[in-house]
């Protein structure tokens, strides 16, 4: 039997956002992998009801991922209990699609400090455990942020969340050049339209007056744009984030990769 491509075995991973969609999905494939796990999410109920799902050695955290005070809670327990991180997927993130015009202050500052806050205090905070993997013979550490194609592209009701995720990218290429030679590399996936509970809490959708649309109608019209012809799965995030985690992908930082059925290339 051939050994697999890519594993995450003696590699130590944290998911933020894994009670669900992308996070939960990438957290089931580096599980698959061999990582030991760090899961964290706001809805500790809902990350906790998936315990079943992974092995005993899993730590799961009540983390909001825009508090400092949370990410230093989180990082203690991970240098307790494994006194090193080889990976970290900044994953946790919101989208509150208004129109612009609609779109107060708030919406933008909320979606700041959830999608963006949370990539800077989490790459900084765990710099000093991914150097210490390194200190213990790990060949390269990785940060995946989730970003998204409306980092990169327009899209009509997503000013706020766009500056978020054109935020992320921006942040990560810095990281990247200033770390590369640490043995730490920081990439970025940019999603397109993904089938989760993104925004599933916040207002049902509206076209550009403001009227309220039905949300299945709403997402078969976009399926209907994507050249591939159908919506994302978090399954087709997911094996990319893990290669990116992985020791394959050693020559690779400060790089974007968008996974969106064709959606921006058309
Ligand atoms: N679904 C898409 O179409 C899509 C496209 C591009 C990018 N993304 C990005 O992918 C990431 C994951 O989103 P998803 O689609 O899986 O959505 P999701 O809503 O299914 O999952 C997001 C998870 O983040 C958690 N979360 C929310 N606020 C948090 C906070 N303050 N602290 C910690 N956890 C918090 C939620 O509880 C949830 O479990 C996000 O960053 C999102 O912007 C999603």
């Amino acid at each position: 039997m051939t050994s697999p491509l890519i594993d995450l075995i003696g590699k130590t991973a944290l998911v933020t956002g894994a009670a669900s969609g992308i996070g939960l999905e990438t957290a089931m494939v580096f599980h698959r992998l061999g990582a030991r796990l760090v899961l964290s999410d706001i809805n500790i109920e809902g990350l906790r009801a998936l315990a079943g799902s992974f092995g005993p050695d899993t730590i799961l955290l009540k983390h909001d991922v825009s508090r400092d005070e949370d990410w230093d809670a989180v990082y203690s327990q991970v240098h307790a209990r494994f006194g090193a991180l080889h990976v970290l997927v900044n994953n946790a993130g919101v989208m509150i699609a208004k129109p612009f015009e609609q779109a107060g202050i708030d919406i933008l500052r909320r979606q700041l400090s959830i999608n963006v806050d949370s990539v800077y205090l989490g790459m900084q905070g765990a710099l000093p455990l991914m150097r210490a993997a390194i200190a213990s013979g790990a060949r390269s550490t990785s940060i995946v942020n989730i970003s998204s194609i409306y980092g990169k592209v327009g899209g009509a009701q997503f000013a706020a969340y766009s500056a978020t995720k054109g935020a992320v990218r921006a942040l990560s290429k810095a990281v990247a050049t200033e770390l590369a030679s640490k043995k730490i590399r920081v990439n970025c996936v940019m999603p397109g339209p993904i089938a989760t509970n993104l925004g599933a809490d916040w207002d049902p959708p509206r076209d550009a007056d403001g009227n309220l649309v039905d949300p299945q109608a709403a997402l078969a019209a976009w399926a209907a744009l994507i050249p591939v012809g159908r919506l994302g799965a978090a399954a087709d995030i997911a094996p990319l984030v893990a290669y990116l985690a992985s020791d394959a992908a050693d020559f690779i930082t400060g790089s974007e990769f968008i996974a969106d059925g064709g959606y921006t290339a058309a």
